[in-house]
């Protein structure tokens, strides 16, 4: 009795051992959890902070960094663009007047916008919406609706001002077209005409 008592207690332990080995055996070959995609923000620098070359002994993220230099070298190709004069006659009397607070209003509020639409999880928006925005009853700043041809040849200008910061179809399509298609999700609302 005494020894079929025993051998009951250990094949109980072994079971409750074969229980525990099987259950951390099937964990082991459990999928493990996929690495989360990174968003465009994260492709584009992300949250590293770097020193601000435009504000001494300033940190800014990476990505904020990335999207306001794009954004303020697409501002200048934009103004570059005979077919864009049109739209910004308020920004650009601004500036022949020497006054450049709309342009550090625009390049702010777009960077936001770009970083936020890119998954950033530190900067919000507060400007206008773009259906708002890019329509002249609601925002003064702009004279006319624009056109489809006319929103096509702004992203174009983005394209152009992503090279000059070294993003370019041909070392980074994928990046190029993720951008640019992010962009297009917004043409429904600021096309009106
Ligand atoms: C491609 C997507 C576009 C995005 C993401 C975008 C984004 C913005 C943002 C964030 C603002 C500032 C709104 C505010 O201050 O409340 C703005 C203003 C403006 N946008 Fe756009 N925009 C786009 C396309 C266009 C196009 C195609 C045109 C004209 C061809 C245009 C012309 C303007 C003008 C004239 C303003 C007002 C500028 C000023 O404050 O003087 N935008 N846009």
């Amino acid at each position: 009795m005494q020894f079929s008592l025993k051998r009951a207690h250990l094949s109980a332990a072994s079971c409750i051992i074969g229980l525990v080995l099987f259950a951390s055996c099937s964990e082991e070959t459990s999928t493990p959890a996929p690495t989360p995609t990174p968003s465009l923000y994260d492709r584009v620098g992300g949250i590293t902070m770097v020193s601000d070359p435009s504000n001494p002994a300033t940190m800014i993220e990476k990505g904020r960094l990335t999207l306001r230099s794009v954004v303020d070298s697409s501002i200048l190709v934009i103004a570059a663009d005979p077919k864009m004069a049109k739209y910004f006659p308020v920004l650009f009397a601004e500036l022949g007047a020497g006054n450049t607070t709309g342009l550090s209003r625009l390049s702010k509020n777009f960077t936001d916008f770009m970083c936020l639409a890119t998954g950033s999880k530190t900067y919000t928006y507060s400007g206008l919406d773009m259906k708002a925005a890019h329509d002249p009853a609601k925002n003064s700043r702009i004279p006319m609706k624009i056109t489809a041809a006319d929103f096509d040849a702004f992203v174009g200008n983005i394209g152009v001002g992503l090279a000059k910061n070294g993003v370019t179809a041909a070392n980074n399509a994928q990046l190029v077209n993720d951008l640019v298609a992010l962009l297009n999700t917004t043409k429904a609302d600021i096309v009106q005409q």
